[in-house]
């Protein structure tokens, strides 16, 4: 290593020097004070944990600041250390690095944390309520420096937000492996999680928020427009051609993911009525043109909703209040409702995801600091009249789908019984379907489709614009209904004004697609068309996910309680030497009830990235394929197959016997 690298090494960590206090924008949102639970034993471990990040002068002033946060905030974030300029994705070039990746993923972090994008970008939440990207800004400080001397012949190691070092490594490897919440079996529930957190050893990385992939809500409209579209068209008999025009669809949320349901109707040409009970959210959507109006009051909401149904035209009206009371308010009215759904924060109900019905949002955002237990009742008792309130929807004809919020889970946690299937536990599902059980799963994810995504790092407009074209070129619309859809999103992207961020773009494809579109991007980039891109995807996939309440909903043989398919995304992804890869616990659906993983590839126009797209993205999407159809999923079989015959000598998956239902029901109905 020469003198100045010696240098750099040497210099690395956090200084002498003390930031000044923090000053905070009254107009940013703050993530709420998630309440102070440690034994003095945990807390005197939770500031010697945060204070290792600092040098020892500087512990007599900060350790009882840390503390202040700790008792008000309920977490130790390390407020002063955070940039005052502005944070946001800014082009590659103009970031300090010793190697493309270190200076792409810097992108990424910031992207990730810009106000613009960020739910609580205080308390480093890029979405869901928790998602963050690493726990304090001490971290961010930390990983942005290994991010600058990164080389391609190092790995930089992040536990749970924290960067533990950079080690030697070799080109083929990943520059960055991320874990996040990854916890021993026994201790893998909310309190011990929540402990954890507190003490500065756990972070919740949700998906792309600690996977470094976060694109803004256009991640999600994609989805939210395909769900949408086929809950149409198994449901309400929409034909393939035909939109949901005229429809009307209720639902909740307009946060971090949530704000992507009014923008995903009215791209299907229909009608959405959302309910949220933060002002702020509506107006960030309203500012955004992702929601057109907004109403406090439930006739007027309806009488907008009812002259755009009349004139068959899409609309995205915003309800100001909470979702019970609009549900309420529908029954009372004998409203015609088709589609409905939720997608509140379950995944974290009792730590502010969900707001009870009977309070404002202030209000809760109080008793989360003040009263908790209280909080857990109303919530209790809402989730239970939600329940109520839906199972006369759907009795009445509407179609509720679980969102892939944990929804369900929440209201059996709640204490209603009725909601599980067998009507003692979870384990078989419950009695309204997930989104994944009845449309994603079967039409989407079991032939390989999934929320493939790219970030142009140039920052430049002109590239999306190139990438998109590109991308369309490499679908064939006439294959496949999927293939239409995921066709007319891309003809369409431009104009639907998707862009929340960096300039990225979100494409539903299939191995084959992925494989084609990323072979084409890295050619443009090796050309001199485009800059360097990112290539990545939602966890929320294929493969990357074990979650029996969401991503594996769909898988019945059993092993929806496993977590081997998602490790193994994550190491053959690893071993076939994507730029970052990411393993977490929780992801949109709570600690200990999914494992998760993602990848970021940076497209350096190299022959080297060339090979790593046809084996690893191969692997990425087939390998959950694989899974699906060995779990005897029909559309996936029929997947494998045509997959068996084309890669014939170079791959191969193992494929099912079907065993015949009277053989096994007439040895086993007597049991
Ligand atoms: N299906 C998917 O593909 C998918 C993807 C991402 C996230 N999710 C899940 O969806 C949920 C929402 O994600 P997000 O990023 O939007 O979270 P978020 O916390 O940013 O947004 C949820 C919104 O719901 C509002 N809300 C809470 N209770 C309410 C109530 N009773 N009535 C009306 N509004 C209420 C909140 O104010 C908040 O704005 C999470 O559980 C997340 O894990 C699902």
């Amino acid at each position: 290593m020469s003198e100045r690298e010696n240098n750099i090494f040497f210099s690395m960590g956090i200084g002498a020097e003390l930031p000044p206090p923090p000053a905070f924008d009254p107009a940013l949102r703050r993530a709420p004070d998630r309440g102070f639970k440690l034994t003095s034993a945990q807390t005197k471990i939770a500031l010697r944990n945060a204070l290792r990040y600092v040098p020892e002068s500087l512990h007599a002033t900060l350790a009882p600041e840390f503390l202040h946060e700790l008792k008000t905030r309920g977490r130790i974030y390390a407020y002063r250390y955070r940039p005052t300029q502005r944070l946001y994705g800014k082009p590659i070039d103009e970031y300090k690095g010793a190697c493309i990746e270190g200076k792409a993923f810097q992108v990424m972090i910031d992207n990730n944390l810009d106000p613009d994008v960020a739910l609580y970008p205080y308390e480093l939440v890029t979405y869901g309520e928790t998602g963050s990207v690493c726990q304090n800004w001490l971290q961010y400080r930390l990983i942005k420096q290994y991010l600058e001397v990164l080389t391609q012949d190092q790995t930089l190691v992040i536990e749970s937000g924290h960067p533990l070092g950079l080690f030697p490594s070799r080109p083929d490897a990943p520059r960055v492996i991320i874990t996040n919440a990854l916890m021993v079996g026994m201790f893998d529930n909310q309190n011990d999680w929540e402990i954890a957190e507190q003490m500065g050893v756990a972070n919740y990385g949700q998906m792309t928020a600690g996977g470094w992939m976060y694109i803004g809500p256009q991640g999600i409209v994609h989805g939210t427009f395909n769900t949408l579209l086929n809950a149409g068209r198994l449901k309400l008999g929409l034909l393939h051609d035909e939109d949901l025009r005229g429809k009307l669809f209720i639902t909740s949320g307009l946060g971090g993911m949530s704000g992507a349901q009014g923008k995903a109707v009215e791209i299907a040409g229909g009608v959405g009525i959302i309910a949220e009970v933060d002002l702020s959210r509506i107006q960030t959507r309203l500012t955004q043109g992702w929601i057109h109006c907004m109403s406090d009051d439930l006739p007027e909401v309806f009488r907008l909703a009812d002259t755009a149904l009349k004139k068959c035209e899409p609309a995205a009206i915003a309800y100001h209040g909470n979702i019970v009371d609009l549900l309420e308010y529908v029954v009372a009215n004998n409203i015609p409702l088709p589609l409905l759904s939720d997608q509140t924060s379950c995944h974290a109900p009792y730590d502010g995801g969900y707001c009870p019905q009977g309070i404002s949002f202030a209000e809760r955002t109080r008793l989360l600091a003040e009263d908790r237990s209280k909080f857990r009742v109303l919530v209790d008792n809402s989730l239970r009249r939600h329940f109520e309130v839906i199972r006369t929807l759907t009795g009445r004809g509407a179609y509720f789908f679980d969102y892939g919020n944990s929804f369900l889970k929440a209201v059996f946690d709640a204490g209603v019984l009725e909601v599980s299937l067998n009507g003692v536990d979870e384990k078989d599902g419950f009695i309204f379907p997930s989104y994944v059980e009845d449309i994603m799963g079967p039409e989407l994810f079991d032939y390989g489709y999934g929320p493939f995504r790219w970030v142009c790092l140039s920052g430049k407009s002109s590239d999306l614009e190139k990438t998109d074209h590109a991308a369309m070129d490499c679908i064939d619309p006439d294959r496949r209904g999927q293939d239409r859809d995921n066709y007319i999103w891309i003809r369409d992207a431009q104009k639907n004004k998707l862009v929340v961020g960096t300039q990225a773009r979100i494409l539903y494809q299939d191995a084959g697609g992925r494989v084609r579109i990323a072979l084409r991007f890295n050619e443009m980039v090796r050309n001199g068309d485009i800059g360097p891109v990112m290539l990545g995807r939602d966890h929320h996939d294929v493969s990357g996910t074990d979650s029996p309440f969401r991503e594996t909903a769909n898988i019945k043989d059993g092993s929806n309680v496993m977590a081997d398919m998602a490790v193994q995304c994550f190491a053959g992804n690893a071993a076939r030497g994507m730029s970052l890869v990411a393993l977490h616990n929780g992801g949109g659906v709570g600690i200990g009830k999914a494992v998760n993983g993602g990848f970021g590839l940076v497209l350096d126009g190299s022959d080297r990235v060339d090979t790593i797209i046809r084996s690893a993205m191969l692997w990425d999407v087939m390998g959950g394929v694989a899974r699906r159809s060995w779990a005897r999923n029909p559309h996936s079989i029929e997947t494998v197959r045509e997959f068996n015959r084309n890669q014939a000598g170079t791959a191969h998956i193992t494929l099912p016997f079907l065993a015949d239902d009277k053989l096994i029901n007439k040895l086993t109905d007597a049991l």
